[in-house]
């Protein structure tokens, strides 16, 4: 069965050996659904044409980690199966622009029955609604050109309803009862851009709160307005710059203070 795919280091594959000890490590060193999605849209973000990537051979080893309730592993080295893996495996599709390798209506029974009484979708079924995994599911179906078919116009309601309702004094929670933070800016932003709802959004509240948790020395984003920033905050508030109009300011050092371009 492949095992192909991209890896997300180097580790495994400098493990190989003739050692009976650590030769038993190559039988973990295949590739992973997540490394290969973000390989492939680093790629395409370089201007790669994808030529030398075996097509084939990852599509294989996606199809073999589709389980029987439609949702997939992230590796045959054995892992969890969820919504992020059904997420990563059609984004390789898409890219691709090759399908065959997803059970499509596995799939979308899959997510329409991991939807909690909420009207949210969860990492799966009976699991708490959950903005990132909401947001995995809704960019599945609209990947693989099913979102408008696969939910009613009821369960299209609760979720647009529930995405919204995230939306606290501060910024987007990933669930209720929880403080705002600067992911959910993408994972329920972008989830209600899918859904043709941008509209209904107080625009310039999220942006204010974007840019209240960048740090002022390294101009990074962060989960909170108090906290250290890190490159996934980072990438995930930036990528509301389109839809949301935010602008993260340059930072500028002028006689060792900071001036915002
Ligand atoms: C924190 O859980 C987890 C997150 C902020 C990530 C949520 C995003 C996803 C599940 C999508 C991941 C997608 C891929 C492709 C890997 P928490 O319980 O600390 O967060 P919370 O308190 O904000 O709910
Ligand atoms: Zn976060």
């Amino acid at each position: 069965m492949s095992r192909a795919g991209f890896r997300g280091g180097s580790s495994l594959a400098s493990c190989r050996s003739s050692n009976k000890y650590l030769s038993n490590i190559s039988s973990f060193d295949c590739g992973h659904i997540t490394m290969t999605y973000t390989a492939l849209a680093s790629l395409v973000i370089l201007g790669d044409d994808l030529s030398r990537v075996n097509r084939e051979a990852v599509l294989a080893h996606v199809a073999a980690l589709q389980c029987e309730d439609g949702s997939f592993f992230s590796t045959l080295g054995g892992s969890e199966n969820d919504m992020r893996f059904m997420y990563c495996a059609a984004t390789i599709c898409y890219i691709l622009q090759d399908f065959s390798a997803i059970n499509i209506d596995a799939a979308i029974k899959y997510i329409v029955n991991s939807t909690s009484y909420e009207g949210a979708m969860g990492q799966g079924i009976y699991l708490e609604s959950h903005g990132g995994s909401s947001y995995c599911a809704v960019a599945t179906l609209q990947l693989m050109g099913k979102l408008d078919s696969a939910l009613s116009n009821t369960q299209r309601q609760r979720l647009v309803r529930w995405l919204v309702s995230r939306l606290t004094k501060e910024g987007f929670q990933g669930r209720p009862n929880k403080r705002a933070d600067t992911c959910y800016t993408f994972w329920i932003g972008a989830s209600l851009k899918l859904l043709g709802c941008l509209d209904l959004l107080d625009i310039s509240a999220l942006r204010q709160f974007v840019l209240s948790t960048q740090d002022p020395i390294t101009g990074g984003l962060a989960k909170y307005p108090d906290t250290p920033p890190d490159g996934l905050h980072t990438y995930l508030g930036i990528t509301c710059v389109k839809w949301a109009d935010v602008r993260v300011p340059r930072l500028e050092y002028k006689r060792g203070r900071r001036d915002i371009a």
